[in-house]
């Protein structure tokens, strides 16, 4: 994803979100998922800016889920940090919000998702997400393994697809990408 993706550019004020190419990867470390994940870096890196300062910054991919036999096209968000001077003013919130209700408004994706540590949780469900329950195979090169337990997979509702995600019955959601 670069320039023209159709996530577009918000300016309110002195607030600004722009892709921003030349940050690599402002990532957790995939060791805290435990040893042996293998992670990938996003196809685009966003940073949201007050007066030109970078005051927060994600990631984003675009990859297909499989469920039930059907295959959903969602929206990762992932990488997100907050410089330390700039933490609890709501600024990953505000990005993660706008990059979540932005990429929910291109026709191609159906779902956004994320992967958080369990302390998170709450704090992206805060943010518009939902914890899926369903059992769920995550890409590795060697093939589909589970998620480890420590890790939850968060998604926000988009197209009627996507409902799926939240059905108890089914076979486990196929993640069909490095973790990012
Ligand atoms: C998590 C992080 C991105 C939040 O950035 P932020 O701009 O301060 O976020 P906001 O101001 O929108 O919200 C702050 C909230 O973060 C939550 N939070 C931050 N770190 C937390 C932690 N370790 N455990 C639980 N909650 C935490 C709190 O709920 C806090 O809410 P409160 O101020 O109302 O109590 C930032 O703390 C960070 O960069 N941490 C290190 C990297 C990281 O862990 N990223 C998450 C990857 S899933």
């Amino acid at each position: 994803m670069t320039g023209n993706n159709g996530l577009g550019l918000l300016t309110i004020g002195r607030l600004a979100v722009t892709e921003d190419p030349a940050v690599s990867a402002a990532q957790v470390p995939f060791t805290r998922w435990g040893d042996g994940i293998v992670g990938t870096t996003p196809d685009a890196q966003f940073q949201l800016r007050v007066n030109q300062a970078v005051v927060s910054r994600a990631g984003g991919l675009v990859f297909t889920v499989g469920l039930d036999g059907d295959v959903l096209s969602a929206f990762g968000i992932g990488g997100v940090a907050t410089p330390p001077a700039h933490r609890r003013h709501g600024y990953a919130g505000l990005l993660v919000r706008y990059l979540a209700a932005a990429a929910l408004g291109l026709r191609q994706v159906d779902t956004v998702m994320l992967f958080s540590l369990a302390p998170l949780v709450s704090y992206y469900c805060g943010l518009g997400a939902r914890v899926v329950r369903r059992s769920t195979l995550i890409q590795q090169p060697g093939g589909m393994v589970p998620l480890p337990s420590n890790v939850k997979l968060l998604a926000w509702q988009g197209t009627e697809l996507s409902r799926g995600l939240w059905r108890r019955d089914g076979g486990a959601i196929e993640v069909r990408s490095l973790p990012w």
